[in-house]
């Protein structure tokens, strides 16, 4: 049998990874979904539970720039709702960012008592390692067809199957 060079199947696995970096979130699944919920099951939270977040997906959020804002900030913060050190602050009105690593994200309005009401989002990122265990590699149809995910369900789909051939592929050459 011919000598396969090791770097391959590595490379079959960095593929892989770039073509689960596509998804885009938009966060509460509606472009107004940034403001403060009128109740409980309205929260972006419960929203938040329903998904699987991955590194390399971005949430993406639509407000009034003029208004609102997103500022990400640590726990403590989070939980106190204390606008004055955010670790980033976005106003720009369509803020897309990226979940580039595992572990949680926490997200508060900036506009004056909106946290207050419940106007925040905690995402928790699973590591890639839970992503890729077991003998079956396909994500779950759940998972590929939640309703917020763009551009369409379709592309996701097709997707996850180049995501399965790919990873056959790179186990084929072991
Ligand atoms: C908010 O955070 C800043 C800096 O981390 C701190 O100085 C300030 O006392 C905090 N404010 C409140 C109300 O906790």
């Amino acid at each position: 049998m011919a000598v396969i060079p090791r770097a391959i199947p590595v490379f079959m696995l960095l593929l892989l990874f770039s073509f689960s970096e596509a998804r885009e979130i938009v966060v509460g699944g509606s472009a107004d979904a940034w403001k403060t919920p009128s109740s409980q099951s309205e929260s972006l939270n419960k929203w938040a539970e329903s998904f699987r977040f991955r590194v390399g997906d971005s949430l993406v959020w639509k407000y009034d720039g003029g208004k609102d804002s997103v500022l990400q900030v640590n726990k403590e913060d989070y939980l106190s709702c204390n606008t004055s050190k955010p670790i980033e602050e976005y106003k720009d009105g369509n803020t897309k960012v990226m979940l580039d690593r595992s572990g949680p994200f926490y997200f508060i309005s900036g506009a004056n008592g909106h946290c207050e009401k419940g106007q925040k989002l905690v995402v928790v990122v699973l590591s890639p390692r839970h992503r890729y265990t077991g003998i079956s590699p396909a994500p779950s149809p759940v998972e590929l067809e939640g309703p917020a995910v763009a551009p369409t369900s379709s592309a996701t789909r097709l997707q996850g199957g180049l995501m399965v051939a790919l990873w056959v592929f790179a186990f084929g050459l072991f």
